[in-house]
């Protein structure tokens, strides 16, 4: 399609008079720059924190474009402010990653069902897309924040990706996080560990945590985590909650390790949130 264009483009150039040929090339080249038509082939596309002004235009106009866009439920209602209901499909949850990798041998029973199940409905997807693919359609896969960063989505990268397949990223939760903190995150040439909850990261020779350890927490338990980064780290150690980043109901909480655990038992976070711990954090509780 992109090469047909192209191609219609040069004849246009080879039959006006040299003298406007040069004008004509350069109005063509910005005609080809602006078009944003997607060129068929698979988009996994970053769809930011939230706030839908935080989209990229890049992913705004595959969104626009796309044949056939799927999102998980929880991102509906946002990808549904740039796509028509007809071009949309809420996908199966068993597509969620959770059981693609796993090591079989490891589950039983209904856990073994259900990854199973998971397995043969992600195997039919692949097969469905590579079909629309392959009639020349441009097929786009929304996820939240960025697509590389624990995305339920992130295991089309292996079974889709090749020449037909491209990665938008997206702002992740983390910059949105980073913004609401209003501090630089690699204050002092510090460094930043991004965990789901499994690594924790380690103190420094005088005990503190010089780095700043981010948490993503779709799979921890807030409580349980605080108890194990107490056993690591000094409880006078500054800690931050930035919940529901970029969205209107965005909160910032400060605090530290030692008494994050009271301050929580007056207080529900919504869903989402993103939790820091490290001594670069700036800004002190107010004791
Ligand atoms: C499965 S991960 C997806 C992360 C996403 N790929 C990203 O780049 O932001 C979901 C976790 O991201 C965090 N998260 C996502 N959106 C958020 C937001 N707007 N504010 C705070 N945390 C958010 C929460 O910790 C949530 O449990």
């Amino acid at each position: 399609m992109f090469k047909n264009r192209l191609k219609y483009l040069f004849l246009l150039a080879a039959f006006v008079p040299f003298g406007c040929g040069s004008l004509c090339v350069a109005v063509a080249q910005v005609a080809v720059a602006d078009d944003p038509r997607p060129e068929g082939g698979v988009y996994l596309i970053g769809m930011g924190p939230g706030a839908p002004d935080l989209l990229t235009i890049k992913a705004r106009n595959i969104l626009k474009k796309a044949d056939r866009v799927y999102c998980f439920d929880f991102l509906e209602h946002e990808v549904a402010r740039f796509v028509g209901s007809d071009a949309l499909t809420v996908a199966s949850p068993l597509l969620r990653g959770k059981h693609h990798m796993s090591d079989l041998g490891g589950l039983e029973g209904e856990k073994r069902k259900r990854a199973l199940k998971s397995i043969a409905e992600s195997e039919r997807f692949v097969r469905h897309v590579q079909k629309l693919v392959a009639q020349g359609k441009t097929v786009a896969i929304a996820a939240a924040g960025d697509p590389t960063i624990f995305c339920p989505w992130s295991w089309v990268m292996g079974e889709l990706g090749g020449s037909n397949f491209s990665v938008v990223p997206g702002l992740s939760s983390f910059n949105a996080a980073n913004a609401a903190l209003e501090q630089s995150i690699t204050t002092k040439g510090g460094a930043v560990l991004i965990s789901s909850g499994q690594h924790l990261g380690t103190a420094d020779e005088n005990g503190r945590l010089a780095m700043t350890l981010v948490f993503f927490t779709h799979r921890t338990k807030i409580d349980q985590l605080i108890e194990r980064l107490l056993d690591r780290y000094r409880p006078d150690t500054p800690l931050a909650i930035v919940a529901e980043a970029s969205y209107a109901g965005e909160q910032v909480i400060h605090s530290t390790l030692g008494k994050i655990t009271k301050m929580l038992e007056t207080r529900q976070l919504p869903k989402l949130y993103l939790l820091y711990v490290g001594d670069a954090l700036q800004k002190r509780p107010d004791d």
